[in-house]
């Protein structure tokens, strides 16, 4: 038998889904014959997802509304958390640090947590995503660039504790992604100058250019993978 990329059937929940790399998710995992829900705190822009994708409101911070979305969610196969925020140079006050641990980090924790029962049905996956600064520092962002080391951590360690669910969990390490969330480094032009001269291929990428990579941790040609998390950065940590 061939490996079985597929990941038709499949039910798909991605947190943040109506971001820039949440979207190209869904709309990858939903061409791809999967039924797919995007949950995020503002709801898609018209016409970026297609009317199939259905939408659910959602603050991952927030423990009722993640439980609240639990019990509205028959099945699920694939999680993917991608909600996410940052705030340059104001992370250094605790309270935004704090706030930013929360959605990366926590956020994280509470939805694998809150989906454990219906991941354990369907034999499931997580599929979390981390960052360039998981690698490095960054005296910009020191919250997350934290939560993002962090997030290779607990991939490792929820990897090692869902097992016996048979419920593997993974990471996806993007690059240099053009998105929202990295508006503000692409705009600033001594960040952007450090950034493009280390790519190899000196460009920033497109979001769905890290889709294949979530469709294969997704599909069972990857079922002996677990607890990684994989660069797609055009060899930005490698150069
Ligand atoms: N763009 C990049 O270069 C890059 C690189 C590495 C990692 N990432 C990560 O990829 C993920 C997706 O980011 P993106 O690039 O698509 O940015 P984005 O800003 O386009 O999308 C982030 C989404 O998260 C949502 N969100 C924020 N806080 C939330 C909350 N409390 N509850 C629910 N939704 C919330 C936002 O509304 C937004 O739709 C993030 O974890 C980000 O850190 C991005």
């Amino acid at each position: 038998m061939p490996p079985d990329f597929s990941v038709a059937g499949k039910h798909v929940l991605i947190t943040g889904g109506t971001g820039g790399i949440g979207g190209a998710f869904a709309r990858a995992f939903q061409e791809a014959g999967a039924t797919v829900i995007v949950a995020d705190l503002k709801a898609p822009a018209p016409g970026t997802l297609p009317d199939a994708i259905r939408f659910e409101p959602l603050d991952v911070c927030s423990d009722e509304a993640v439980e609240a979305l639990a019990a509205r969610v028959e099945r699920l196969d694939v999680l993917i958390h991608c909600a996410g925020r940052l705030v340059r140079w104001e992370e250094y006050k605790p309270t935004v640090f704090m706030s930013i641990l929360d959605v990366h980090l926590v956020g994280n924790l509470r939805l694998a947590n809150a989906f454990r029962g219906h991941l354990k049905a369907t034999r499931g996956c997580l599929i979390n995503i981390a960052s360039m600064y998981s690698y490095f520092g960054a005296a910009h962002v020191p919250a997350y660039s934290a939560a993002k080391t962090a997030i290779v951590s607990l991939t490792k360690s929820l990897a090692i504790g869902f097992a016996e669910d048979h419920i593997r969990v993974n990471a996806i390490a993007p690059g240099w992604i053009k998105t929202e969330i990295s508006r503000g480094g692409r705009e600033d032009p001594t960040f952007n100058s450090k950034v493009v001269a280390r790519l190899p291929n000196g460009e920033w990428a497109e979001p769905e250019e890290l889709a294949g990579t979530a469709l294969f941790l997704a599909s069972a040609a990857s079922n002996l993978i677990n607890g990684v998390t994989i660069p797609v950065d055009g060899g930005y940590v490698a150069s």
